[in-house]
């Protein structure tokens, strides 16, 4: 029993130190310090199969199973490890090295399981990341939109402004009342309360059918003209022109608003930009200047009358107009010594129905400044829109030559006059006008000294067209403008060389 018992124990022992002697390959698995790839064990040696975490690679790795108490006969005993990521395991002990070329292979279904969740998980993810471009892009894309609409909306509004030359801000009910779609009663009692806000200050002027004065609101200087009571049509006439004319020119004098306030009488009023200096009839009594000054005068009036003249089509076109009451007192000067154009109330329009172009209501404009072909037939209202232009055109060349007597020669300007006053005095009737106009065809003088002047000469050429008794004959406004501006051109190139002797500034236009 004895010999048995001591065979029993020697044979473990000898088994025991055969099976720690186990020589295994490792990789992944090495001890610390092991060398050549090499681990031993007591017990068994293994090898695994597995997925690379995150990828769709299989991957063998080797080691030294630890002894039982390490859990090693347990993990042997399974077919393969339940695992997020499928993983095979297989131990041997047969002969050293035994884990090298063992061969194992991961169940198909256990594959396919792994495979599709981690085709999904890909899918997801790459959805996942085209979302979140998607949306940076449309945040980048949508902030790039928003910032071109808002620089360009600066712009317009920029653009507008200047265009305008406005100092005066539209109250905002204005707006409304400009476009042409409001008609509604609303803005009828926004306009009340806006002149009810105006506080009159002073007179400045005075029209044949008007008196305008300085207006307050809210701190801004602006000009209220307020028309006679009598004279409604005037007031409709001038402020229809304003608001649908698209008359936004720096040469036509900026209209703010029209309203009608009622008091003991009825005050219809119209808002506009006030200018300081008054009319050009004013400022020229009160001043004569240079050459650039003269120029500038002409030169903005000219530019204000184009501009009316002128149809324009589009969205924001405007009809041809005429304005048929051009002379010194309905033209302003501004602050920066341009001229703008103002009072509408005769004015009349291309698409307005020839026949029906100036009602019977419509007052006559002044008899000094009407053209030969006008005091013909002061009173007969069914002439063309060109018709007038040309009378326009008249009309201003008599405005030119009040301007130029205020040019100063060597420091010397001639007395301001009005045009014939000298025949007719200050307020003269179409009888007396038609008798030095069209009976005896008297133009105004030109004094000597201004037609020897080099740089008045050529102007002067132009001004004396625009007088031709023959209507035909005259210079439309853009031939005007042309021809000014071919002087002014000509004059800088002298004046640049040095060269005022022959100065050969022609008034034809090409
Ligand atoms: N915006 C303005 N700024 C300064 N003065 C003005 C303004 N508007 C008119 N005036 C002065 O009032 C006068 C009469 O204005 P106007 O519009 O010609 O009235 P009317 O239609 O009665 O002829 C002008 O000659 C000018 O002296
Ligand atoms: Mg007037």
């Amino acid at each position: 029993m004895s010999i048995i018992l001591v065979f029993l124990i020697c044979n473990y022992i000898l088994h025991y130190l055969q099976v720690l002697a186990l020589e295994c390959f490792c990789s992944f698995h090495c001890p610390h310090g092991s060398t050549n790839e090499t681990c031993n064990t007591n017990y068994k040696c293994f090898t695994t199969l597995e997925y690379l975490e995150g990828t769709k690679t299989k991957e063998y790795r080797y080691g030294c199973m630890p002894p039982e108490f390490e859990g090693g006969i347990f993990q042997c005993r399974q077919k393969h490890i339940q695992h997020a990521v499928p993983m095979v395991l297989k131990c041997c002990n047969d002969q050293p090295r035994c884990n090298e070329n063992l061969v194992l292979e991961i169940p198909i279904e256990e594959q396919q399981r792994y495979e599709e969740g981690f085709n999904k998980h890909h899918v997801f993810q790459s959805q996942q990341i085209a979302l979140v471009v998607s949306v940076t892009l449309s945040i980048i894309f949508f902030a790039m939109f928003a910032a071109y609409i808002y620089l360009r909306y600066i712009k317009l509004k920029k653009q507008k402004k200047s265009n305008c030359d406005r100092q005066v801000m539209l109250p905002p009910y204005e707006k409304t009342e400009n476009s042409t779609c409001s008609t509604g009663l609303k803005s009828k009692l926004a306009q009340r309360s806006f002149a009810r806000e105006i506080s009159i200050v002073k007179e400045v002027g005075r029209g044949r059918f008007s008196v305008v004065y300085i207006g307050l609101y809210q701190d801004q200087v602006l000009a209220v003209k307020i028309v006679d009571e009598s004279d409604e049509y005037s007031w409709q006439r001038e402020q229809h022109f304003y608001k649908t004319g698209y008359l936004c020119h720096e040469n036509i004098l900026s209209f703010i608003g029209a309203d009608i306030v009622e008091r003991n009488t009825v005050a219809r009023m119209l808002i506009t930009q006030y200018h300081p200096f008054g009319s050009l009839c004013t400022f020229l009594q009160n001043h004569s200047f240079d050459f650039s000054i003269f120029f500038r005068l002409v030169y903005s009036s000219v530019c204000g009358i184009r501009y009316l003249h002128n149809p324009i089509s589009g969205s924001h076109g405007k009809p041809a107009i005429a304005h048929r009451d051009i002379s010194s007192r309905n033209i302003l000067v501004k602050d920066n010594l341009q001229c703008c154009i103002s009072d509408l109330a005769l004015a009349v329009e291309e698409n307005a129905g020839e026949s029906k172009l100036i009602s019977s209501k419509a007052k006559l404009p002044n008899p000094r400044y009407m053209a030969p072909e006008v005091l013909e037939n002061p009173y007969y209202s069914n002439q063309t829109v060109s018709f007038y232009q040309k009378a326009d055109m008249y009309s201003f060349s008599l405005v030119m030559w009040e301007i130029l007597l205020r040019y100063e020669i060597e420091g010397v300007a001639e007395p301001y006059r009005l045009p014939f006053q000298e025949y007719v005095g200050l307020n003269p009737s179409i009888n007396q006008m038609t008798d030095i106009i069209n009976v005896k065809k008297l133009t105004p003088e030109i004094p000597k000294k201004y037609i020897l002047d080099q740089n008045a000469r050529n102007i002067i050429k132009s001004m004396k067209n625009s007088m031709s008794y023959s209507a035909m004959s005259r210079f439309s406004s853009y031939r005007l403008k042309k021809s000014l501006n071919k002087c002014m051109q000509e004059k800088t190139k002298l004046t640049e060389i040095g060269d005022t002797s022959n100065n050969t500034c022609s008034t034809t236009v090409t």
